[in-house]
This record gives C-alpha cells, sequence and structure tokens, in this order.
C-alpha cells in the first residue's frame, strides 16, 4: 500500500498516537502537514525527522482546536500546503475524566468542540479540496467507548458517539468524491502522565480485551494505512482496533 505523494492533513501530530501516524503515513510515501496546537516544538522536531529519513515534503501548521476561527485558518493554510489536498486525519482528541456529578458546561463543550466540532469544520471547509481527489479520504480517529461508554468519561465518550455520528452523515453527505471512516481504538497508548497509575491502567487495560494486552499506536496507523491507500470501497465504516474489547 502506498501514498506516493498524497497531501495528509494529520491534527493532534506532534506526539504520540498523532507522531506514530505521521511517521507510517510518511514511510509509505505521503507528504504530510503536521497539525499541533502546543506542541509546537515536538511537531518541528518531527517534521525535520521525516523529511531527512524518508525524503518527503512535510509542513507544520498551529491551530486550537477549540476556536473556529482558528479551525478555519487551519483549513485555508492546509489547502495551500502543497496546493491541495487528498485526506484529512482527524485525530487531535481532548481526554479527560469526569466522574458523574463533576463535570462543567465548559468540560462538556471543550471535549465536543475539539472532538466533534472542529472535525466536521475541517470537513468542511477542506471538501472542496478533497473532492478533487476523487476519491479524498477523511478518517475520524474515534474510540470503542463513543459505543460503549465509561461512567466516569461522559463527555468524553459522547463527543466520541458523536464523531462517529458525524462519520456516517459526512459520508453519506461526500460520497462518493470523499469516503469518510472512523477507527475506534481501544487502548493503545497509556496516559502521558505515566508512572504507577499508568502501569494500572495499563494492566487492567490488558485484563478487559479478548486480546489479554493493550494494542501499540501501530495498530491504529494500520488501519489508518488501510482506509487510505487500501481500498477505495468503504465508506460510513467504524473499524475497531481495540483487541476485541468492544464485545468482550
Ligand atoms: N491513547 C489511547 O490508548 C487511545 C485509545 C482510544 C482512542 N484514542 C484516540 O486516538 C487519538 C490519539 O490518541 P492520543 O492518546 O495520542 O491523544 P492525546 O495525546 O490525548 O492528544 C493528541 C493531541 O490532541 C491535541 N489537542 C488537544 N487539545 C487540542 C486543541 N484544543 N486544539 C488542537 N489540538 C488539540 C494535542 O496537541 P498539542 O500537544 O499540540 O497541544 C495532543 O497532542 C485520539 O483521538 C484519542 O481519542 C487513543
Amino acid at each position: 500500500m502506498r501514498l506516493d505523494g498524497k497531501r495528509v492533513l494529520v491534527t493532534g501530530a506532534a506526539k504520540r498516537v498523532g507522531a506514530a501516524l505521521a511517521g507510517a503515513l510518511a514511510a509509505h510515501g505521503a507528504r504530510l502537514i503536521l497539525h499541533c496546537n502546543r506542541s509546537r516544538r515536538e511537531a518541528e522536531a518531527l517534521a525535520r525527522r521525516l523529511r531527512a529519513v524518508h525524503k518527503t515534503d512535510c509542513v507544520v501548521l498551529v491551530a486550537d482546536l477549540a476556536e473556529p476561527r482558528q479551525v478555519a485558518r487551519l483549513a485555508r493554510e492546509a489547502a495551500r500546503a502543497f496546493g491541495g489536498l487528498d485526506a484529512l486525519v482527524n485525530n487531535a482528541s481532548v481526554y479527560a475524566k469526569h466522574p458523574f456529578g463533576t463535570a462543567t458546561a465548559a468540560d462538556f463543550d471543550l471535549q465536543m468542540a475539539v472532538n466533534a466540532r472542529a472535525p466536521l469544520l475541517l470537513a468542511q471547509a477542506l471538501a472542496p479540496a478533497l473532492a478533487r481527489a476523487r476519491p479524498g479520504k477523511i478518517v475520524n480517529i474515534a474510540d470503542w467507548s463513543g459505543q460503549r461508554p465509561y461512567a466516569d468519561w461522559a463527555p468524553y465518550c459522547a463527543s466520541k458517539a458523536a464523531l462517529l455520528a458525524l462519520t456516517q452523515s459526512m459520508a453519506k453527505a461526500l460520497a462518493p468524491k470523499v469516503l469518510v471512516n472512523a477507527v475506534m481504538p481501544g487502548p493503545v497508548l497509556e496516559p502521558a502522565s505515566g508512572g504507577a497509575a499508568a502501569r494500572r491502567w495499563k494492566r487492567a487495560a490488558a485484563r478487559a480485551n479478548l486480546v489479554g494486552r493493550v494494542g501499540a499506536p501501530a495498530d491504529v496507523s494500520a488501519a489508518v494505512l488501510f482506509l487510505l491507500a487500501g481500498s477505495d470501497f468503504i465508506t460510513g465504516a467504524a473499524v475497531p482496533v481495540d483487541g476485541g474489547r468492544l464485545i468482550a
């Protein structure tokens, strides 16, 4: 599967799963627009590494996806960066625990804004450019918990459920020129906090799925790569990459 020369915008690409995704896409020949918000230094370092290792074009764009005007600017700059766009990967996300009774309106609004509204606004703004790619591709990184929510993460799970609904809605609106799918990762990378809490997370996550271990960012990258380069006959799908957690 090759993406030679394809122009791909990856949001939240500076670190963690987003950086792994960017690395996998660059390794398969994509030209990348790496979006970041607070992690500009990491994004610039990643861009330098990807240019050096994969001899591919790589630019960095900064935007706070909670701010619609910045989302609009990101879309304009992304479409201009390489004179068009072939694919959008909505990976950026806010992931915050709010035991029932503690979530504020601001907590809810932030997660809905970054995890669901921004992907829709980006897709709307970039649809004309993506349609010229015939087919353009959008991959939304959701979460298995968008279908089976946790009690203590209501705003996050609701935002990922919204992203899954948006995936189907956009697949209908944009067919056949743009194909829109979602990937639903299970646990693939422990929380950035690290330490004992991360180790507990890993053990509990491994026990809870059918495969008996946590996955890796590369598992998410493989699914995204397949949706971008492996088939032009899938749209409106949500692919679990969760070791069977959804049915466990
Ligand atoms: N990690 C897992 O095991 C797991 C499991 C299920 C689903 N997922 C999904 O997979 C994706 C990647 O996971 P991850 O753990 O790598 O994500 P993450 O580290 O929690 O977040 C990814 C990036 O989102 C960006 N972001 C957050 N708020 C933003 C804002 N207001 N504006 C713009 N960007 C913002 C951040 O960019 P900056 O650092 O530049 O600010 C951050 O680096 C997410 O969609 C997540 O929900 C992950």
